[in-house]
């Protein structure tokens, strides 16, 4: 294991930004990241999933520690349930296609979703109908201070929409070492309802869909909407859809009769971020090169040079507006580092 200094992150973080760490080290297994948490018990440190998640606006000045653990396997199986681990350095859409393979069920609707295996619990990422939390069993973390492992069950995670304990009371705590998931062998549980999935479906001609067929929609509808890092750097959605109440929404809604909504309960309604953005006439702009993707007005890119403090500026100008329009504040969902 080599500890790296003045390293640069452009190729560790999707928005592609430019970015150097002061230190950094890749954790290939447990042990090799027990020793490096052991070795440098008074560093500060900073751990790096898959970089999906995350815009960085200055250079990191500390041990930045990659999780690169590898390795899946089924763990346990009955008639009808088979249990799978993942460790948290695999690629997470690989994983999917690897468990979709072998014909179970739970996963598909989250097909292509960037980012690794370890840092889905953190904020329950979900997609078309399908949140992680229905699948998850329970994750292992070591615990930074200590190198103790320790398993949190489903509801220790404490998970919520974008939410979980790892964003709140075990925040920089631990480190995320692999994941165990409860997937069907038989009778899956095709969720079609989220309406884009099943009109990709119908321009498919499927009409009784199978695991991958569904996945298959979901990709198709995806790279429709939402560019690939790979060409295009983004970090997913930039911002969470806002949860307002009733209240307010019947107000805006109004004005807008035409804008989709969510009943969460009686008091609260959930309305799309990216309907509010591109009504406010972001979509698609683009300022320097930092912009708002026009395909999906939720996503912030960057065009090939820009720093993250730009990125940053046009959410801030972006938050703003939505808040003098509507009157809604929005909330970033990935971490501003
Ligand atoms: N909409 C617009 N303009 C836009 C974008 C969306 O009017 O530019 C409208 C759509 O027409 C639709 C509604 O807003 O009526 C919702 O849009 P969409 O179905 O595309 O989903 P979303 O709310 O924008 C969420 C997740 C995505 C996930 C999709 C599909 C959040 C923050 N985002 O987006 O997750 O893929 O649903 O389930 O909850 C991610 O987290 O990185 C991500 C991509």
């Amino acid at each position: 294991m080599t500890i790296h200094s003045n390293f640069s992150l452009k190729k560790y973080n999707t928005f592609g930004i430019e970015a150097k760490a002061r230190q950094f080290v890749a954790a290939h297994s447990v042990d090799e990241l027990k020793t490096i948490l052991h070795e440098n018990k008074t560093e500060t440190k900073f751990i790096l999933g898959g970089g999906s998640n995350m815009l960085l606006t200055k250079n990191i000045d500390a041990l930045v520690i990659h999780i690169d653990l590898k390795g899946k396997k089924i763990i346990k199986e009955d008639d009808d349930f088979v249990w799978v681990k993942s460790m948290a350095g695999e690629n997470w859409h690989e994983f999917v296609l690897w468990t979709i393979d072998q014909n179970l069920g739970g996963l598909e609707n989250m097909s292509l979703i960037p980012g690794n295996v370890g840092t889905t619990p953190v904020q329950n990422i979900g997609a078309y109908g399908t949140e992680i939390k229905d699948t998850f069993v329970s994750c292992e973390a070591m615990t930074i201070a200590t190198q103790e492992m320790k398993t949190f069950s489903k509801e220790d995670c404490h998970f919520g929409y974008r939410e979980s304990v790892f964003k709140h009371e075990a925040k920089n705590q631990f480190i995320i070492t692999s994941v165990v998931f409860k997937l069907t062998k038989r009778n899956h549980k095709i969720n079609i309802s989220y309406g884009d999935i099943t009109k990709e479906l119908e321009k498919q001609n499927v009409i009784t869909p199978t695991l991958k067929d569904v996945s298959n929609a979901v990709i198709a509808i995806r790279q429709s909407k939402l560019p690939d890092p790979k060409e295009l750097g983004n970090s997913g959605s930039f911002f969470k859809n806002p949860i307002i109440s009733k209240v307010a929404f019947e107000k805006i809604h109004a004005l807008h009769p035409e804008m989709p909504h969510y009943v969460i309960s009686e008091t609260e309604v959930k309305v799309p971020a990216g309907w509010l953005i591109e009504k406010a006439g972001f979509k698609g702009k683009r300022f320097g090169d930092a912009g708002i993707h026009k395909n999906q007005a939720l996503v912030l890119v960057n065009y090939g040079k820009a720093t993250g403090q730009e990125i940053l500026n046009v959410s801030k100008d972006i938050q703003a507006t939505i808040l003098k329009e509507f009157g809604i504040a929005i909330e970033a969902e990935v971490n501003v580092i």
